[in-house]
């Protein structure tokens, strides 16, 4: 019982919600202007306001069980509501009017495992506050302002993938993005394939400063390389003159954004599942963000008949994987995976599709 009509004894006046997403293929490429390729889950974070008529806001996270006071300008501890309080304060900056509020947050979109929790959790706000004071935001503007909160209030410098497939992705078929020019197209998924995603069961570590670390790397070949970044390499034998570690993170950046433009252009589940698999060994030979726990995952999915393809997902360091499975196989193929992989004292579950 933690409705928000349980917590704050009325109803709500706005109540908004937003899916999160897996992304398919296109990872790490985001804040490199490149592209990529997310689809929305069925899991979703819904937020739900009312004025409160006091001086504070108060805010509640029902899986959390955790409700935390803050006022604008005074910013909360609690890293859950940095994600809140940041789309609040960006509103304000743009001179809206943000009056104290209670809000309840329940969310069905795990949390902390490459499923874009926070960028749910943001645009969900954001499209709560548009309902509740009536303000004209439209889709990708919301992305924008959920990107910015997600960067200046709670500490990550990420692309903008993830904001706009909250904001702009359906369940069914992928969103081809260009995080340049943000222009975009909905792509249907090869046909007699569906998507399944893996827990590794293990939390992401480092996800924070190596991620922030992997997005200066990737800045300094761009300046060694002399482009606006690396979006405008488009061939590798343009990466010889860097130094070694920092020509495998560039090398990552360039296949990656060529096998997004090339899974969008096929229409097999094989040449599909081929670029996810590609996609993992560069991941982590190239950019070092898999673990061994996440590599083994990956390998017991690329051995099911039932599997075209296998990656990481998200960011990496731990978290989930997403594999490319024949229609109707994905349980199966789910509990045939985790009964090996969990042999070995992991926890790893089914995510998508959800149980
Ligand atoms: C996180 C970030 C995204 C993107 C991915 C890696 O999910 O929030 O912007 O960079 O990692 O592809």
């Amino acid at each position: 019982m933690s409705g928000f009509d349980d917590i704050f004894s009325a109803a709500p006046e706005a109540v908004a919600d937003a899916p999160g997403r897996v992304n398919l293929l296109g990872e790490h490429t985001d804040y490199n202007d490149g592209f990529v390729l997310p689809i929305a889950i069925t899991q979703r974070t819904r937020v739900a306001m009312r004025r409160s008529g006091e001086d504070h806001f108060s805010l509640h996270a029902a899986e959390l069980q955790n409700t935390v006071s803050f006022k604008l300008g005074e910013p909360p501890a609690d890293h859950f509501a940095s994600y809140v309080y940041g789309c609040l304060m960006l509103l304000r900056a743009r001179g809206v009017d943000v009056p104290p509020l209670q809000i309840h947050v329940e969310s069905q979109v795990p949390m902390g495992v490459g499923l874009s929790s926070s960028a749910a959790l943001e645009v969900a706000t954001l499209r709560c506050l548009r309902q509740l004071l009536r303000i004209e935001l439209d889709d990708v503007l919301i992305a924008q302002l959920a990107q910015r909160a997600e960067i200046e209030f709670a500490g990550v410098n990420c692309g903008i993938m993830d904001q706009m497939a909250s904001s702009l992705a359906d369940t069914q078929r992928a969103l081809l993005l260009d995080t340049r020019s943000l222009e975009r197209r909905v792509v249907e998924l090869p046909p007699g394939a569906s998507v399944l995603v893996l827990d590794s069961g293990v939390a992401r570590t480092l996800a924070g400063s190596g991620y922030n670390e992997r997005r200066a790397q990737c800045e300094e070949a761009s300046r060694l390389l002399g482009v606006k970044s690396l979006r405008d390499v488009t061939d590798v034998a343009m990466l010889e003159s860097l130094p070694e570690l920092l020509k495998r993170r560039a090398r990552h950046v360039v296949t990656e954004n060529a096998r997004v433009v090339q899974a969008v252009g096929c229409a097999t589940p094989e040449h599909f599942g081929e670029l996810m698999n590609a996609s993992h060994a560069s991941l982590r030979d190239d950019y070092e963000v898999s673990t061994p726990e996440l590599d083994r995952l990956v390998a017991l999915l690329q051995q099911q008949s039932d599997v075209y393809g296998a990656r990481l997902t998200g960011a990496g360091f731990g978290g989930a994987c997403v594999a490319l499975c024949r229609t109707g196989s994905e349980r199966e193929v789910g509990a045939a995976v985790l009964e090996r992989y969990n042999d070995s004292g992991q926890r790893g579950a089914v995510l998508v599709p959800p149980v």
